[in-house]
């Protein structure tokens, strides 16, 4: 039935889970979205990285991070001896929120009820690919993998030991997003953010060692 797809309950696989997410009416971000973006990678990665949500690229693709914040993450990733190929990336919400303003479309934060209404898809997400490493990328993708509201500052580049939900000792670790990175505009405290960023990135490495 129609209901339970929209669960994702009754996909065991990947590809079906996305036809099911593809069919979300939870909340209402995916009726002017152009498509629902769906997270990639293998399905048995080893390390799922999640971000907030598609950006306007991303929306038009139909694939994560591949917009200015995805070259950010890919250039990060591979200075953090990361291959990107070997990681599953995903989104905390998986339609674009924007504001049109004349022919553009401007990115808007996801608020909590919409987090909260697509964390569903996150969570069988998780529970098909049972990363052992989650890296969250920003607040939204900390709200959703934690349940819980995060300060960046104060929880980022620790190691936490998520609940054993899918019979899976998963961990998490808490970055900042590559959006941000992209949004400083002081030349020097771009540098130091991004290596900051890396050396997360190279945690999130280490960790999976
Ligand atoms: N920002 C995100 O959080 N995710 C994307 O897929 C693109 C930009």
């Amino acid at each position: 039935p129609p209901e339970a797809a929209q669960d994702g309950e009754s996909a065991d696989t990947l590809p079906a889970l996305r036809k099911a997410a593809e069919a979300c009416r939870r909340c209402p971000l995916w009726e002017p979205a152009t498509q629902m973006v769906f997270g990639e990678g293998p399905a048995d990665a080893r390390m799922m990285m999640v971000g907030e949500q598609p950006g306007d690229q991303e929306d038009l693709a139909g694939k994560p991070f591949v917009g200015p914040a995805g070259q950010m993450l890919n250039r990060a990733i591979e200075e953090a001896g990361i291959d990107r190929s070997v990681v599953y990336v995903t989104n905390a919400v998986k339609h674009f929120k924007f504001e049109p303003r004349g022919k553009r479309r401007i990115h808007a934060k996801p608020d909590l009820v919409e987090i909260d209404a697509c964390s569903v898809w996150l969570e069988e997400e998780r529970r098909l690919v049972r990363p052992s490493l989650l890296v969250m990328l920003g607040a939204t993708a900390a709200r959703a993998v934690l349940g819980r509201t995060v300060t960046i500052g104060r929880e980022r580049s620790k190691p936490i030991a998520l609940p054993d939900r899918f019979g899976s000792n998963a961990q998490g670790l808490v970055t900042v997003h590559p959006s941000y990175l992209l949004r400083i505009p002081d030349a020097e405290t771009k540098q130091r953010e991004y290596a900051a960023f890396v050396a997360d990135l190279k945690q999130a490495r280490e960790l999976l060692r």
